[in-house]
């Protein structure tokens, strides 16, 4: 018996078919995932499916019966709870108020949180999902505002959820929970939909698969029936390379120099402890580590968004610390941020202003303060072009764009800068497998151009397939720096552990 249902789906934005002729049906009790490349219509299927956005063409079906002028709120009624691809938490609200938010319950006329608070805490118990009620939304790292959103899907009574690449931002570990949870979902007879770009999560955890690209289904099939190189071609529509491939690094002088950075958080807690870093021009170091040890904070400090406590930073001999971040930058920084709404771009602008976004004041952008609206385009044309972004229309809204188009927009921007350094943090947060490839030989190249380059993913592949140096940061610290080559997956755990040296063997 399907859980759901969707029959014939188009959706069209202007010109633009998103979604042709799409047939999706999802067996209850099943994790389904649903895969394409950026711009596929994976998002766009879910958000007709949550009653987001109204089909042109089709019907859909939940629970056996037809629904019509679906709503978010009908959808929830439904039993449909969904996870976007982009969080829509509130940062000045707390976890528990954005988790009830919609929900509210009054007692006497005042907003009612404690039951709302004991069902949380009940749930928070059921599915080992910890988080503080109290905390602030705005101060949760992204792998906790991915809880919060699946705690608030949960509240509602979801027995379909919609999860809209829940795993973009996880580490392997926080991965393996969510896995965990979705399993335990599975067993109560709830049904997933499960989008991911990381072919060996969908192996892992995927009953069946459908497969999209261009907006239409190619094909579904059982998980277990598929190899990954066999999704992945079904999704790019030709042979794809899994594996960085790249040349010994040539380093040359030390670029970035990070000395003794510390930073004092909440709780005189040492976000930075005593960090010590360098990047050569050249090289490319990996910073790894469970999301939450510093990583970000790391970064932040680097691209001018913190000042730290004490320490010092030289880019190229000169002191970064001192700069406001547009110095930053015209000293030879870029940054592809982590997080791309928050730090990346304008979703409200256009591609067009995107591309040039904090640029846009010099020249060849801007004469005497007069915006160069022909050189503007002309640039944006150029950056989409490179890596093309889709739709390659530069007068598209960045926000309308899909998450990965966007994220290859931000990269494009950042490269284009012609840096000394490069930030790269997650730079292929859900960006599609084709992407993928042709983001890292980029780096790559950029790399034997003489850019000194600091990669900072959770995706420990990822580190250990880029990094000639691997750096491992644990609780503010940095644990070990080691050359790629004697890196391994199982070594590079321990240390995001905590774990400095190797324990003893144990014997059988
Ligand atoms: N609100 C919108 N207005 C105009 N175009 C849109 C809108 N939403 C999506 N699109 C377009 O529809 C197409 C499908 O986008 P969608 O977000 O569904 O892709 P996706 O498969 O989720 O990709 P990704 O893996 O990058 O998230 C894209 O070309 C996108 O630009
Ligand atoms: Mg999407």
């Amino acid at each position: 018996m399907p859980a759901l249902e969707m029959i014939g789906i188009t959706k069209r934005f202007g010109a633009l078919v998103a979604n042709r002729n799409v047939h999706f049906r999802v067996e209850r009790g099943t994790i389904h995932a649903l895969v394409g490349e950026n711009g596929a219509g994976k998002s766009t299927l879910m958000n007709v499916l949550y009653g987001l956005y109204e089909p042109d063409e089709g019907e859909i079906r939940i629970g056996g019966n037809r629904v019509e002028r679906l709503s978010p709120a009908r959808a929830v009624e439904l039993g449909l709870g969904m996870v976007h691809q982009h969080f829509m938490l509130i940062p000045t609200f707390t976890v528990l108020e954005n988790i009830v938010l919609g929900i509210e319950e009054t007692r006497g006329g005042m907003l009612d949180l404690d039951s709302p608070r004991k069902r949380l805490l009940e749930l928070v118990g059921t599915y080992h999902l910890e988080v503080d009620p109290d905390a602030l939304a705005g101060e949760l790292s992204v792998g906790m505002r991915q809880r919060v959103e699946i705690l608030k899907v949960l509240m509602r009574g979801a027995e379909v959820l919609l999860l809209d690449e829940p795993t973009a931002v996880l580490t392997p570990q926080e991965v393996e929970e969510l896995f965990k949870i979705v399993r335990l979902l599975k067993s109560q007879g709830k049904t997933i939909v499960f989008i991911s770009h990381k072919l060996r999560e969908v192996k892992a955890i995927s009953d069946r698969l459908t497969v999209m690209r261009g907006g239409e289904v190619v094909a579904t099939d059982e998980t277990a029936s598929v190899s990954e190189s066999d999704i992945a071609e079904r999704m790019v529509g030709r042979r794809v390379l899994l594996d960085v491939k790249k040349q010994p690094a040539r380093p040359g002088d030390v670029c970035l120099e990070v000395r003794d950075l510390c930073l004092i958080g909440g709780g005189a807690k040492m976000v930075l402890d005593h960090v010590d870093l360098q990047v050569r021009a050249g090289e490319i170091l990996g910073l790894a580590g469970v999301v939450g040890n510093g990583q970000t904070e790391l970064v932040h400090v680097l691209a001018g968004f913190l000042s730290p406590s004490q320490g010092s930073v030289w880019l190229d001999g000169r002191d970064l610390l001192g700069m406001s971040v547009l110095e930053r930058y015209a000293a030879g920084l870029a940054h592809i941020p982590e997080d791309r709404h928050r730090h990346g771009m304008v979703v409200d602008l256009t591609a067009r202003d995107n591309a040039v976004l904090g640029k846009q004041r010099a020249e060849p952008f801007s004469h005497w303060g007069v915006l160069d609206e022909d050189a503007i385009r002309q640039e944006a044309r150029a950056r989409i072009t490179q890596f093309d972004v889709r739709p390659p229309r530069p007068e598209v809204r960045a926000g309308d764009m899909s998450g990965g188009n966007q994220q290859k927009l931000v990269i494009s921007r950042e490269v284009a800068r012609e840096p000394r350094f490069l930030i790269a943090a997650m730079p292929t947060r859900g960006v599609d497998i084709g992407a993928i490839e042709f983001i890292h030989r980029h780096l790559i190249e950029l790399r034997d151009r003489g850019v000194a380059i600091l990669v900072v993913s959770a995706e420990l592949s990822e580190v250990l397939g880029l990094a000639d140096r691997i750096a491992v940061m644990y609780e503010g610290r940095v644990m070990d720096v080691m050359d790629a080559a004697s890196a391994t997956e199982q070594r590079l755990g321990l240390l995001m552990a905590g774990v400095r040296s190797q324990p003893e063997a144990i014997a059988p």
